[in-house]
């Protein structure tokens, strides 16, 4: 099993150092570096034993990004429920670990309704908007509001209900009256609990949560690029990948997908006198809760918050589109109420999105792994949201037609989903009046063998299985994250050692002398 594949992709992993697993782990594990259990034999007693285990480290993972054991450790652990189960059916329980790899296909979804409906929110564009929607609040509760601010997560709103701590109903939220019932789905997401851990009274009979499924920006690449090397349409951006992946009819697909939540909202909310008490009790439930988010006794508080995340939210692993400023306290929400289809007591910010205008100097391709053809844009060097870009993806042939960008035009950047940077077409009025539409080479740029493009597909290929190009591409995909992840041995490198002869495929690299790699440079 490829490292930490039960646990759905990850790419941001970070290490787990032997020193973090200290002793407040659960009791079976011990801190002697590699995990030690003490298991049952009794086999029942046993899958209870290990699916405790497995849903400890995997909140501690999932949720709480707080790693304790190796991903071997985990696989390990999960393995051997999976074996344990598969000799004893009767064993395997709805809120197994196991069973979150996706149950079987479903023809459709059906609808259900909320029980309350799910709102949208206003919008505010600036400081002034901002100014005075506090104006309206404090004029409607007549007295000192506190304010809290929480990034607002581009994903897709959902609701999730339980029952007596089970997981029962995964809902989008549709037009917010109705949404569809995605619960097959949603039960692979890991982030999620299946089973409630007791809150500050105990599991509630029944509780609603709403909050964001959003997918993290490297699952957005890693899922675009495998659909772009099997020749399927990509996503535009992580919003559409997560929506598409909720909504597949095919549950060990959303599985795949590494989707992961934030959850935000509570129903009812029992204890809760506050927004930032419902974030500490979804918190103690098991749900996952964006650290980010901060409590002001005054408006200059929220305006400095939004001041400090303007360049830093593209630091993080997902996208943001702004910040979701709430008054904080209960009865005062209650006494500013809704108008029309949005709460009075809470405002989204927005912040402008972030596009440059710059150089299109070529459109070059380059043949994948695969022998996928892909064309890119060479741009003037240009900083948009959080660095800086000079080359950026046109997908394919189809994609570079339908913008008609030029080589020569001035054109529109942008990072799609604030990770991928894309063209989003030219400035037509600084179109150089000789720009000629482009075309894709009919032969491969590295190898000159002619390049096809079979009928129904929007891919262009090398069908040379030994082009350099996909030779290098794969020695690269061969050694990278999503494989054998071989610390320091990088692009230029592994062009260094198929250019000198040195390795002629992949697994040569485990044939290299230590003279061969000691005569690379770098
Ligand atoms: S609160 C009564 N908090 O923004 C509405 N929404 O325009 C309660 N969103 O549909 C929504 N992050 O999809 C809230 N921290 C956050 C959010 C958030 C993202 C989305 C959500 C909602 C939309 C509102």
């Amino acid at each position: 099993m490829a490292r930490g594949l039960s646990r759905g992709k990850r790419p941001d992993r970070r290490p787990v150092h032997a020193g973090q697993a200290e002793p407040r782990a659960s009791p079976a594990t011990t801190a002697t570096g590699a995990l030690q259990v003490d298991l049952s034999d009794e086999p029942e007693a046993r899958s209870a034993q290990l699916r405790g285990l497995i849903d400890h480290h995997s909140h501690l993972y999932s949720v709480l990004d707080r790693p304790e054991i190796s991903d071997f450790d985990f696989d390990r652990l999960f393995r051997a429920l999976q074996d344990l189960e598969a000799e004893h059916p009767g064993l395997v329980t709805a809120d197994s670990p196991t069973q979150r790899v996706g149950g079987a296909p479903v023809d459709s979804f059906s609808k259900v309704k909320h029980r309350r409906p799910m709102l949208s929110l206003g919008n505010a564009f600036n400081e002034e908007e901002i100014r005075a929607w506090h104006r309206r609040v404090v004029n409607g509760v007549g007295e000192k509001v506190e304010y809290v601010t929480e990034l607002k997560i581009d994903g897709l709103a959902m609701s999730f209900s339980y029952e007596a701590g089970d997981f029962k109903i995964g809902a989008t939220r549709g037009d917010g009256v109705t949404g569809e019932d995605v619960t097959s789905n949603v039960r692979t997401i890991r982030s999620v609990p299946l089973r409630l851990k007791p809150g500050v009274g105990g599991v509630p009979g029944f509780i609603e949560v709403r909050g964001e499924v959003y997918m993290p920006s490297g699952s957005f690449a890693q899922v675009n690029q495998a659909l772009e090397e099997a020749g399927k349409q990509t996503y535009a951006n992580p919003r559409n990948t997560a929506a598409g992946s909720l909504r597949q009819l095919d549950p060990r697909i959303t599985a795949e997908r590494g989707l992961s939540t934030f959850i935000y909202a509570m129903d009812p909310a029992g204890t809760a006198m506050n927004q930032s008490e419902v974030l500490a009790q979804v918190t103690e439930l098991g749900f996952r809760v964006n650290p980010h988010y901060e409590v002001h006794q005054d408006i200059e508080g929220v305006l400095d918050y939004l001041e400090r995340w303007r360049d830093k939210r593209h630091q993080l692993d997902y996208g943001t589109d702004g910040v979701v400023i709430k008054v904080n306290d209960h009865a005062q929400q209650q006494e500013l109420g809704f108008v029309s289809r949005e709460p009075r007591w809470a405002i989204a910010y927005k912040y402008p999105p972030e596009q440059a205008e710059t150089l299109l100097k070529d459109i070059m391709v380059n043949t994948g792994r695969t022998g996928a053809v892909t064309p890119f844009a060479v741009l003037e060097p240009v900083f948009v949201a959080g660095s800086t870009l000079s080359l950026a993806t046109l997908h394919n042939e189809d994609e570079v037609a339908r913008k008609d960008v030029r080589v020569g035009d001035t054109v529109i950047v942008h990072k799609a989903g604030d990770v991928i940077p894309e063209v989003i077409g030219p400035v037509l009025a600084k179109r150089p009046p000789r720009a000629e539409p482009w075309k894709m080479p009919t032969e491969c740029p590295r190898c000159g063998t002619t390049l096809v493009r079979k009928e129904g597909e929007v891919v262009t290929r090398c069908p040379n299985v030994n082009c350099p190009s996909r030779t290098l591409e794969a020695a690269f995909h061969f050694v990278s994250r999503g494989a054998l992840n071989i610390d320091g041995l990088g692009y230029q490198t592994i062009r260094q050692m198929l250019d000198r002869g040195v390795i002629k495929t992949p697994a040569d690299i485990f044939r290299l002398s230590r003279e061969q790699a000691l005569e690379l440079e770098g």
